[in-house]
């Protein structure tokens, strides 16, 4: 059993997506055993992202983050971090595979509807960033 962290973005919360792509998870296996909804402040924001701080997109990307609500979600299952990257399809909407959360509901890769963890290192330090031990439940 493997968590990773994923976060609905701004675009697909406020396109009222939340449903439809918990739905996805769900239908792919993974468990949510965790969730909350949150307006990010720029600290967060910049504090969450801050690996690619030197990148030319990480101002946009910091704005886009806290323009409006997201909803944090740690989800759990085997190969999770690997089976949530395929769920969710390339970073780049116009390069993600058909049937992929976005190429279904993302607009370009700022509004790229999802973010989901990376690796197991990537995924420790994320959950934690979010969420205490006692939020996230055993299954
Ligand atoms: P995410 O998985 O949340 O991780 C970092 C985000 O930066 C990424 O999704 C994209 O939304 C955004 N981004 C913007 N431009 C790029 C880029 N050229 N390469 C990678 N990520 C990018």
């Amino acid at each position: 059993m493997e968590h990773t962290l994923s976060i609905i973005k701004p675009d697909a919360f406020a396109k009222k997506h939340v449903g439809e792509i918990l739905s996805r998870f769900e239908s792919n296996g993974l468990t949510i055993v965790a969730a909350k909804v949150k307006h990010l402040t720029k600290d967060e924001a910049e504090e969450f992202y801050a690996v690619h701080k030197d990148r030319a997109f990480f101002n946009d990307l910091v704005s886009f983050m806290i323009s409006g609500p997201v909803m944090v979600q740690v989800l759990a299952g085997e190969d999770a971090i690997k089976k949530n990257r395929e769920v969710m399809g390339d970073t780049d909407p116009q390069k993600a595979a058909s049937g992929t959360i976005r190429a279904d509901f993302a607009e370009n890769i700022d509004a790229n509807a999802v973010h989901g963890s990376d690796g197991p290192e990537t995924a420790k330090t994320e959950i934690d960033y979010f969420f205490n031990p006692d939020e996230i439940i055993s299954i």
